[in-house]
């Protein structure tokens, strides 16, 4: 399966994967500022975005394999900066256990290592029942926009509520079930970071109430070569809610990589 991606700029590879229900234009505050220090690759995943949604039953590791394809279609075969935003971060998660030789760096964003719970896959599951009988985003939207943003994005910024409710509305109710079954049966991590001897860059918003910055600190001491790096007043969001501070510590980090 191809994935729909955008590619600008030049110099060392950096990918990035948007998360969950969203789609690559998640990033597009980053263009400029990070496709002037790097080749950026911003792909749709499976089911979102522009990509189809492929073969079922969809996984995260079958997600991380179509981002690989892209690499190979783009002539991409020196490692490259992988990085993610929550389920993008699984999924440059299952890039760095699968294609470990197709890895520079890591950059998890929000993203967790441990798997779902069995109250958490429960709960996927009711809700993609949901979206499915409602052949709709509807519930997916609405239940998930009140945790995504921090409060005062979500009060101050009605372009960036919109933004991201648009984002989930355009993703088709067929995808959203898919994924959340995926998300469900994600692998635990956790036990592999220790070896993932990488530089890698773990950020998170100040204010994220999905994946909490305890939790995230908790991967960066894991990970044995890991920059540790809170963005204030942002919540699950940081690349579209704080921009600015988001791309800087992307770009410090580039930094030291080309050393
Ligand atoms: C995401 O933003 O990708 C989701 O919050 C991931 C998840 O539900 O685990």
């Amino acid at each position: 399966m191809s994935l729909a991606f955008d590619r600008r700029g030049g110099g060392i590879p950096l990918v990035l994967l948007h998360g969950f229900p969203f789609n690559r234009t998640m990033w597009s505050d980053q263009v400029g500022p990070l496709s002037r220090v790097s080749d950026l690759i911003l792909p749709d995943l499976p089911g979102h975005g522009e990509s189809p949604l492929g073969d079922l039953p969809l996984s995260m590791d079958g997600m991380a394999d179509a981002v690989v394809a892209l690499l190979d279609d783009l002539g991409i075969g020196e490692p490259a900066v992988v990085g993610g935003l929550s389920m993008g971060g699984y999924v440059a998660q299952a890039i760095a256990s699968r294609h470990p030789d197709r890895v520079l760096a890591l950059i998890l964003a929000d993203t967790k290592s441990a798997p779902d719970t069995p109250e958490a896959a429960a709960q996927r599951e009711v809700l993609a029942r949901k979206v499915e009988e409602a052949g709709d985003p509807a519930p997916a939207r609405d239940g998930m926009l009140p945790k995504l943003l921090a409060p005062a994005s979500a009060k101050e910024r009605p372009d960036l509520v919109e933004r991201v409710s648009a984002m989930i509305s355009g993703t088709a109710p067929a995808s959203i079930a898919a994924t959340l079954r995926a998300l469900a049966i994600r692998p635990d991590r956790g036990p592999e970071l220790s070896s993932w001897d990488w530089p890698a860059l773990v950020v998170v918003g100040d204010q994220d109430a999905i994946a909490i910055p305890e939790e995230m600190r908790g991967i960066a001491d894991r990970l044995p070569r890991a920059t540790f790096s809170v963005i204030p007043e942002a919540g699950h969001l940081p690349p579209m809610e704080q921009p600015a501070a988001f791309n800087s510590a992307v770009q410090e980090f580039l930094r030291r990589i080309k050393g």
